[in-house]
């Protein structure tokens, strides 16, 4: 893997060109959903989330595409399907999706009136998720994993795809106090703790609220349930499927669920590696408000 650093973030190769032409070229929609992460937060799991609060009243519980497709083909990526022209969007799908941080964003995205939805989730878990995911990729490609010791020295320092990760972060969170009507900050252990509230707040925020017949009759636990760890991995479409399977990025889909677990990066560090991250932690995000 090969990153640039540009405009401050570490980009791979594959989407540099994607990123330099979608802040050329995108033009946003005030009725644009834009879901932003840094890899390995959550964005899977918000995707499908979204998608569902969006399209309720189009599908019901057996008809959602998200039954039968990974939740990254329910909404374009920036980057790579929407660089060279917005023309390929569903005009019924307001959402679309970025990792690039928030002073990078294509300029209309920022300037109009669109909504912004972002998820971030505990450094040392998000580490892990992302070495693991890699190293499930190379598996898949039959190539030598990398040490997690190195990976993890990297990361430290800054370096991961779309990183320093505490910057991106930081990005949205302070752009988040400055213009809370558009930007909604989500933490991924936040939601997994009760995820029917934040479903409801999602839905408020994107313009999409539930009634109260909708709440009355679980339409909230509906999408609970359907978006759920436990219910998207065991479909068929993510355990065999393949996302991108055209382009040389393919990805099994089963590899975009791996547990879903909070804290599961006691099983990777050391407790010395873990209190170094939140050390690193601590240090950046010290009188911003924002803990992770
Ligand atoms: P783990 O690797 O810790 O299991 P991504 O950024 O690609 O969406 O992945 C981040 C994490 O979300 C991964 O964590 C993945 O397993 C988890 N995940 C995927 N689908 C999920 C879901 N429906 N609910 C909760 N977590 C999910």
């Amino acid at each position: 893997m090969i990153f640039f650093l540009y405009q401050g973030f570490w980009c791979d190769t594959f989407f540099i060109e994607g990123v330099m032409r979608a802040q050329q070229s995108f033009r946003s929609q005030p009725s644009d959903i834009v879901i932003c992460s840094a890899p390995k937060t959550g964005p899977t799991w918000l995707k499908s989330l979204t998608f569902a609060i969006v399209t309720r009243s189009t599908f019901d519980d057996s008809t959602n595409p998200l039954l039968s497709n990974l939740s990254h083909d329910c909404v374009p990526f920036l980057e790579v399907d929407l660089a060279q022209s917005s023309s390929n969007r569903d005009p019924n799908n307001p959402l679309l999706a970025t990792h690039v941080p928030y002073s990078s964003l294509p300029r209309s995205i920022i300037d109009s009136s669109c909504k912004i939805v972002y998820i971030c989730r505990d450094p040392k878990d998000s580490f892990v998720s992302n070495y693991l995911f890699f190293v499930r990729i190379l598996a898949s490609k039959d190539m030598k994993p990398f040490a997690l010791e190195e990976a993890f020295e990297l990361y430290c320092q800054g370096v991961s795809s779309y990183g320093p990760y505490w910057d991106h972060v930081l990005g949205f969170w302070k752009a988040s106090l400055d213009r809370p009507d558009k930007i909604l900050f989500l933490k991924y252990e936040e939601m997994m703790e009760d995820t029917a509230v934040y479903v409801k707040k999602l839905a408020d925020f994107i313009g999409y609220p539930f009634s109260f017949e909708e709440i009355e009759k679980g339409s909230v636990e509906k999408i609970v349930n359907m978006c759920s760890f436990e219910n998207l991995s065991k479909l068929e479409v993510n355990k065999s499927g393949k996302h991108r399977e055209e382009t040389p990025v393919v990805i099994e889909n089963k590899i975009y669920f791996r547990k879903g677990k909070v804290g599961d990066w006691e099983n990777y560090l050391t407790p010395k590696m873990a209190a170094r991250l939140d050390s690193i932690t601590l240090q950046k995000l010290n009188g911003s408000g924002l803990t992770l």
